[in-house]
């Protein structure tokens, strides 16, 4: 599909001095801007409670995209950006009457890049200055912190706009890879066959990472990580991997599916959810302090950054499948990835003649870093004798498509600018996310001890018993 340039809008954005707006939002903006993907008329004003001017912003701009835009930072594409950059201080009142004189079309895409405790106060002033009519809203995680205060969330935003001019992001759907699993699942009539109960015996899906909290310690002591990537990355990769084909390839049909299997994924027990924290340690040769030593975090912390989770899917297609689901900080490496392990063979005619073990079949989807897609099998080696050994038949990005897959948010900015929801999450998804684990929020189990560096904590294995999570350090 062919991206289309959007109608001409203004592109609004709140907390535009920080660290989202430098790191991510401007970058992408930048590079749509290369790709003539911005509306052909629409000025990109930042708003921030600070005393900038026009100037100052774009020097902030030039800088961030100078240290963070994937193709770097071209000159002239840099002059045609920087003619669009305007910025207007937010009135210590909060009123928003000097950013609606500013504004000069009937059409704009705001995007709310502020702390989510700002996020209902901003949207009544939206509808109070007169700027909710022509208004688009892209809004961040979190979407409140329990099913509660979603929904006050979800209230108050409709208070303002309706849901079809409501843009909830999560990152995770626009990367590459993860559209990339649509694309997988029904474009390939191969994988639909035994893609279900007879043929899988558990899915995994793991988001490690080998960052700490990268100074958020304030934010994270609040979030955590079940409520931080457990209730919107993962289960929004879940959807996608365990969802029915949808109708048509369109955003309702599309996401009518995703909350038809977030409604069967069972509401999961306290006993199926491991919550750990880390301790100091060595994560890339680099000594790291332990979690409670990070500025922000309280000495006797009990928050997780480590949260590993088995959930049930009661559906025809997945009933007693169980889906493992892990996510940690300061783990060995970066890695997500998703593994379905299927079924093992009834007879084991080679068992003692493998090389390195008997393992059933399994598909890797590699979602980042090293962006690809194995399947494993068992191969004869060459000899005269019967010996076996796993092997791989292995699709990378980079050796077959000789690119990068480009930067989520330039293409979750575009398809909110021309309108498209595919990628976004609708109102019943976020409250369902938050119905699934309102049981272990209630009732968290105890935080586990695990040492920066390592894969989590042991406890976790318990969780795949009778079989055992796949090694993340095993080749996917
Ligand atoms: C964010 C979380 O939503 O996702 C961060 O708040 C996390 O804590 C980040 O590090 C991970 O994103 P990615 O794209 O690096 O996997």
């Amino acid at each position: 599909m062919q991206l289309r340039p959007p109608a001409d809008q203004d592109i609004v954005v709140f907390g535009a001095s920080g660290d989202l707006a430098g790191r991510k939002l401007l970058p992408a903006l930048y590079n749509l801007c290369a790709e003539d993907l911005l509306p052909g008329q629409g000025d990109i004003v930042g708003t921030a409670p600070s005393t900038w001017n026009d100037d100052d912003f774009r020097t902030h701009a030039h800088d961030s995209i100078a240290q963070f835009s994937r193709t770097g930072l071209d000159d002239q594409v840099w002059q045609r950006f920087a003619a669009r950059l305007r910025f207007v201080a937010l009135r210590q009142d909060g009123g928003l009457a000097d950013l609606r004189a500013a504004l000069k079309r009937e059409q704009r895409l705001v995007y709310l890049a502020v702390p989510s405790s700002a996020f209902i106060p901003l949207v009544q002033q939206i509808g109070q200055s007169d700027l909710a009519e022509g208004t688009s809203l892209i809004i961040e995680k979190p979407f409140g912190h329990d099913l509660e205060s979603a929904h006050q969330l979800n209230t108050a935003l409709h208070q303002v706009l309706p849901e079809e001019r409501i843009f909830r992001i999560d990152h995770y759907l626009g990367k590459e890879t993860v559209q990339n699993l649509l694309v997988f699942r029904f474009g390939n009539a191969i994988f639909e066959r035994v893609w279900n109960r007879d043929c899988v015996e558990r899915v995994e899906i793991s988001v490690a990472e080998s960052l700490g909290v990268d100074g958020r310690g304030r934010f994270y002591e609040e979030t955590g990580a079940l409520r931080d990537i457990v209730q919107n990355h993962l289960f929004q990769v879940l959807s996608v991997v365990g969802m029915e084909a949808p109708v048509c390839f369109e955003a309702e049909a599309l996401r009518n599916e995703k909350v038809k299997l977030l409604r069967a994924v069972q509401p999961v027990h306290p006993h199926d959810v491991i919550r750990g924290q880390y301790t100091g340690g060595a994560v890339e040769d680099e000594q790291v302090p332990a979690y409670r030593d990070e500025p922000g975090v309280a000495r006797d912390s009990t928050t997780e950054t480590f949260a590993a989770l088995r959930l049930h899917i009661d559906t025809w297609r997945w009933s007693g499948v169980p889906f493992l689901l892990r996510t940690g900080k300061r783990l060995r490496r970066r890695d997500t990835r998703i593994v379905v392990a299927f079924r093992d063979v009834p007879l084991h005619f080679f068992e003692g003649l493998a090389v390195d073990g008997l393992e059933s079949n399994r598909l890797v989807v590699r979602i980042q870093p090293d962006e690809g897609i194995a399947l494993t099998f068992l191969a004869k080696q060459p000899g005269p004798e019967i010996r076996t050994q796993t092997v791989r038949m292995d699709f990378s990005y980079g050796s077959s498509f000789k690119t990068s897959p480009p930067e989520a948010y330039e293409r979750l900015l575009h398809d909110a600018l021309v309108g498209d929801h595919t990628l976004f999450i609708r109102e019943d998804e976020v409250e369902r996310g938050w119905e699934i684990i309102q049981p272990v929020l209630a009732e968290p189990p105890p935080v586990q001890p695990y040492a920066a560096g390592s894969w989590g904590p042991d406890q976790a294995d318990a969780l795949a018993a009778p079989s055992h999570w796949h090694s993340l350090d095993d080749e996917a």
